[in-house]
């Protein structure tokens, strides 16, 4: 299922790991509002320390800054780290390369995390550059790649792509969760399956839904797709017909008996379901409530593989989850555009250079 080499396939004693992890987190004020993210990379860290290795060097982006734009410093994130680590000594400078690095990496302890400013104050990480991967390289002493960003391994860029033909490069544990959960949805999914599809834009999701509708035995498409009159083009897509709207009219909900009749279907039914898009307006409690009843006939089913993707639905499921920490799903995808990049089968240079088995 996963063909690329892993940390667990390699040596760690005593190596410099370089950790590409996905840190693009949602920050509102300074403050991360979902640190799904952050927590999920801690697996594959935990076992590198656990194994013996040196110092571990992370690198990420966050949003989409032109230049350097303090908003958008990883600060807060070397912050949530040290907060979920708090053994560990963390390390943090506003460079990814040079003098200062270079001191950082002479001081770092052995067993100590060094998380470097956001990649993307360097228009050279988008352009895919290998002398700025090189950079990086060179200033940290590295000994190994690792990819644990799955949710940046749809791009070309120096830190997924340029990086891993300057060092032996494997996968973390979080990606290979993601490949392995997400694959089985594609190759050897337990019937009945069920696809639930909602969100704002169509052209996301069409390609999810083209590609599920030989797999899968049923789609629901709810959200603003539906509202808008999404049509089908296969008797086993169910378009949602019927929904709440608010004082003007807007239709921001299925309705509760189309919400009622899934959740059901769901529970009586489903034994894999793969959901991506809110079905409604869930920013709004009143409009909350079908998204709800759904999220948690999926969460409470016993021997359901479930996988949750896209920003608004992970966010909302891990929301319930605070309250309900009895619901349960297989996956909560920390990718977006890698995600239904990978489930449409389109190509991944973060993943295909990295070394195979
Ligand atoms: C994401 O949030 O989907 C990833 O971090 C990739 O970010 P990008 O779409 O800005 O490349």
């Amino acid at each position: 299922m996963f063909n690329k080499k892993t940390i667990k396939d390699i040596d760690v004693v005593g190596k410099t790991i370089l950790l590409r992890t996905d840190y693009n987190v949602p920050m509102e004020n300074g403050e991360i509002t979902d640190d799904l993210r952050i927590r999920t990379s801690l697996p594959t860290i935990q076992y590198l320390l656990d194994n013996g290795a040196e110092k571990i060097v992370i690198i990420a982006h966050l949003g989409r800054p032109k230049g350097r734009e303090e908003e958008y410093s990883l600060l807060p994130v070397a912050k949530a780290l040290k907060k979920l680590l708090p053994e560990t000594q963390i390390f943090f400078n506003y460079d990814v390369a040079g003098e200062e690095v270079e001191k950082t990496m002479a001081d770092l302890p052995k067993g100590g995390i060094f998380l470097l400013e956001n990649l993307r104050f360097w228009p050279e990480e988008k352009w895919n550059d290998a002398s700025f991967a090189k950079e990086i390289v060179d200033a940290t002493h590295a000994d190994i790649f690792v990819q644990d960003g799955f949710g940046v391994i749809h791009r070309a860029h120096a830190s997924t792509d340029a990086i891993t033909k300057l060092l032996p490069s494997v996968a973390g544990l979080l990606l290979e969760k993601e490949i392995i959960t997400l694959s089985e949805l594609l190759k050897n999914p337990t019937h009945p399956f069920y696809v639930l599809i909602g969100g704002a834009k169509v052209e996301d999701k069409q390609p999810l839904i083209e590609k599920f509708t030989d797999i899968a035995d049923s789609i629901w498409v709810g959200g603003r797709i539906a509202a808008d009159g999404y049509k089908a083009e296969s008797d086993k897509i169910h378009v949602v017909s019927e929904f709440k709207e608010n004082a003007d009219g807007e239709k921001c909900d299925i309705s509760d008996s189309t919400g009622d009749e899934l959740a059901k279907a769901i529970t009586d039914d489903a034994a894999t379901v793969l959901w991506n898009g809110t079905l409604g307006k869930v920013e709004e409690a009143d409009f909350a409530r079908n998204s709800k009843v759904v999220a948690e006939a999926i969460g409470k089913k016993e021997g359901i593989t479930s996988v949750i993707c896209g920003g608004d639905t992970t966010a909302f499921v891990e929301g319930l989850m605070q309250d309900n920490p009895d619901l349960h799903y297989a996956l909560i995808s920390t990718g977006g555009g890698a995600t239904l990049s990978f489930l449409s089968g389109e190509p991944l240079p973060g993943l295909e250079n990295l070394e195979d088995k």
